[in-house]
């Protein structure tokens, strides 16, 4: 495939920031001229060793830079294209033409590639992945991030005088998903559930007292993380809805270095107390999942506790899933300590931490080989492109990842999952 010409735009992501939209003009031998597109997310809580985001409009300048370099080439496939992009780059990380101006350009050559073929792009990817199982069959889950905390809450100032409350909940996502097959049903109750929860907040707290964090989860004057845990596990309970609860705890962001402790609601834990304090919640919330609960250096810790939870505990250690994300950054090295160190069960994968989609995929191919779990996943800040969705259900994941189905930026990877779900389970 031939790149004919190429644009990059910078548009605003669901924060009001600057990010990336590249356009592509392609054409493969004879056929027609496609046109393809691919915006890029940006993250708030993000790991140490994610790979560089460079200034959007000095991204934009970079692109006319090296354009030429990649108009007219024969490529023969994803990864010629992207290791181009890479080898023009010439560092480590990224740092010279940034992943985000990288990524945009690998994506949309992602989407041309399947568009000049007339074939979807899942389907694209499912190839791409080596991924063997039918697509219908395991089905990723949604995981709908239903109340924010961490870095993506700004709490009013007036909570400190009403309630005593000056910031948001430690742990940073509360999570329920689905434990129904049909993606159909299970979007449907991560919906009823999510007005249901809003409405029980307003009649708790005030209506004016729950607000909406980044990711559309609710952010509520609540006092403990248990709190909101408790109304959650209740609201499950009183419904009977087929839903788990899982938990982001993202704690290298209420981590110290410096003493090797974790603040949380002001008491401060060393790394084995409050390893009892998340098995405790897996036994009294029935826990489903829980991300980076230590560190993104702390290897060592993750590894107890998923020892003691996994294998101790749990009778069925498939259930559960220890994820890793500020910890493997969608990065092979990472990974591939984390899998050596027996870190966790799954990985959380997001396209932006490492900036191209070939290296992605091998990270994906790495986790299935060593039978680790997967999570596609969305960032704080996001556009309302739908990549990852196609990403996710092409490469078998486990899971797909996009906050609370309450913003449009999120809504649209549900929806494009949904409308694979349904591509997927025609019967005639
Ligand atoms: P981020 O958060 O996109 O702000 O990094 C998401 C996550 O930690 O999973
Ligand atoms: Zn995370």
């Amino acid at each position: 495939m031939q790149i004919i010409d190429g644009q990059i735009k910078i548009i605003k992501d669901s924060r009001g920031n600057n990010t990336l939209e590249a356009h592509l003009l392609a054409k493969e031998g004879d056929g027609k001229n496609v046109v393809a597109l691919a915006s890029v997310p940006a993250g708030k809580s993000t790991g140490a060793h994610e790979a560089f985001v460079l200034d959007p409009k000095k991204a934009f300048d970079k692109f006319s830079e090296i354009k030429n370099n990649f108009l007219k080439i024969n490529f023969r496939d994803q990864r010629e294209f992207d290791s181009l992009l890479i080898a023009l780059d010439g560092t480590q990380n990224k740092s010279n033409l940034g992943a985000n101006l990288i990524l945009s350009l690998s994506l949309a050559f992602a989407r041309a590639w399947s568009k000049s073929r007339g074939i979807e792009l899942y389907r694209y990817l499912k190839d791409l992945s080596d991924n063997q199982k039918k697509l219908f069959e395991d089905f990723p889950r949604p995981l709908f991030n239903v109340v924010n905390g961490g870095a993506h809450v700004e709490i009013p100032q007036s909570w400190d005088k009403k309630f005593g409350i000056k910031k948001g909940l430690d742990l940073q996502e509360f999570q329920v998903i689905p434990t129904v097959k049909d993606f159909g049903i299970g979007l449907s109750v991560g919906q009823e559930f999510y007005k249901k929860l809003g409405k029980e907040l307003s009649k708790i707290y005030d209506k004016e007292n729950v607000l909406l964090g980044d990711e559309a989860g609710y952010v509520c004057p609540f006092k403990t993380n248990e709190e909101a845990l408790e109304i959650m596990q209740e609201l499950i309970n009183r419904h009977l809805y087929p839903l788990k609860i899982g938990l982001d705890a993202a704690a290298s962001q209420f981590y110290s270095k410096e003493n090797d402790l974790y603040t949380i609601e002001k008491s401060q834990m060393t790394p084995e107390e409050i390893s009892v304090f998340y098995s405790d919640l897996f036994d009294r919330y029935e826990l489903i999942s829980l991300e980076d609960p230590f560190d993104e250096e702390s290897f060592d810790d993750f590894h107890r506790l998923s020892d003691e939870l996994l294998i101790q505990k749990t009778s069925n250690q498939s259930k559960k899933l220890i994820i890793t994300d500020d910890l493997t950054t969608t990065n092979p090295q990472r990974l591939k300590e984390a899998i050596e160190k027996k870190s966790g069960n799954a990985i959380l994968i997001k396209l932006n931490q490492i900036g191209t989609l070939s290296e992605t995929i091998d990270v994906i191919k790495m986790a299935r080989e060593n039978n680790w779990q997967q999570v596609v996943s969305h960032r704080s800040g996001e556009t309302m492109d739908s990549f990852i969705a196609d990403l996710a259900a092409g490469s078998g994941a486990w899971g797909l990842k996009s906050g609370a189905p309450g913003k449009p930026e999120r809504m649209a990877k549900y929806s494009r999952m949904l409308e694979i779900w349904k591509k997927e389970n025609v019967v005639f």
